[in-house]
């Protein structure tokens, strides 16, 4: 049989509302929905192909052949595409990244949501925007908001079929800039999957996931009203929320680095002066300020000024994966 093959682009996320912890960890359905926007700079460019010859799954990620326990989730992820479909050949999977992995960028964001549509439409199947993002949820749960365009909501939802994203505005809907401090770029030591699996252990969890509700609804009106204060203050509280969690688990997890929290409280201190920025992280110590487009090249430098800063990525806001 002719090689099958199939090449997509997928975006990273940062999310405003935060997942983290599942009802279900196999399955990857979360215990509170999400919400964030697509990263339109940073992309992962994924081609997947099926062919006769190959013995088994194999995987390149930045040109450099890849073993160990990302191939491993990368083969169950490749299963489950074959058990849905009608090709059961093995696939060599190579994906290269225009942006540091692994250091609170969601690079398995960007890689699960590229894989999904490119392995998808590799083995013969059109998926709808919906079955793709219920899909890359399986390899990793943020990855499903990456699949949508701009602003994603992931609907938390209480089965495979009930949990997935949708757009909620457009890219261009409201004009919005991520700009990455890059604190570390080494590779983090406890992985998400690890994290969310040991949630339920922080005496804090429960009560974040009970009011996530209130949060999701704050964060949906502030960006249906452009408000940018108001998605400032529950993304800020939302971040806060979930590190607490993250610090208070057992065994605890501490992303922050002494550079992380400085210039979070810088940025606190700014907005106090009037300008418009917040701070956000995931499961990393790099920072992430979202401001307005029209503030960005002030802030730019001013961020640059803050000892110990070396690299800021600049980001605006990203489309849906796409095939290429
Ligand atoms: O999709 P995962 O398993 O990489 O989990 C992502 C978790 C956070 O980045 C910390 C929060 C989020 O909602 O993106």
């Amino acid at each position: 049989m002719a090689v099958r093959t199939a090449a997509a682009i997928a975006h990273p996320n940062i999310a405003f509302i935060k997942y983290w912890g599942n009802k279900d960890d196999l399955l990857r359905l979360p215990l509170n929905g999400s919400i964030s926007m697509n990263l339109g700079t940073l992309h992962t460019r994924t081609i997947v192909s099926f062919r006769d010859e190959l013995r088994c799954d194999t995987l390149k990620i930045n040109g450099k052949e890849i073993s160990g326990e990302a191939l491993i989730r990368v083969r169950n992820f490749l299963q489950i595409i074959r058990s849905m479909s009608t090709e059961n050949r093995f696939a060599s999977v190579e994906s290269i990244n225009n942006f540091p992995i692994g250091a609170g960028i969601a690079s398995s964001a960007a890689a699960f949501a590229a894989l999904a549509l490119a392995g998808s439409t590799a083995a013969g199947m059109e998926l709808s925007e919906a079955e793709c993002s219920r899909l890359a949820r399986r390899g990793s749960g943020s990855a499903c908001r990456s699949v949508p365009a701009g602003y994603s909501e992931w609907l938390a939802g209480e089965d495979d079929l009930s949990s997935l994203s949708v757009s909620i505005a457009a890219q261009d809907y409201w004009d919005l800039i991520d700009l990455i401090i890059i604190v570390s770029e080494n590779h983090k030591k406890v992985g998400s999957t690890a994290g969310h699996a040991l949630a339920a252990t922080s005496p804090f969890q429960h009560s974040r996931v009970l009011s996530a509700p209130e949060r999701l609804q704050e964060c949906r009106e502030a960006i249906q009203n452009r408000d940018f204060n108001r998605l400032a203050d529950v993304s800020e509280k939302d971040c806060t929320m979930m590190h607490a969690v993250m610090m208070t688990q057992k065994p605890p997890l501490f992303y922050w680095e002494p550079l992380s929290l400085e210039i979070m409280k810088t940025i606190m201190e700014w907005r106090k002066d009037g300008i418009p920025c917040f701070a956000t992280l995931d499961a990393g110590p790099n920072v992430h300020i979202i401001c307005p487009a029209s503030v960005s090249m002030a802030l730019q430098p001013r961020l640059e000024k803050i000892a110990g800063v070396k690299e800021i990525i600049r980001s605006n806001i990203g489309g849906s994966a796409v095939l290429v």
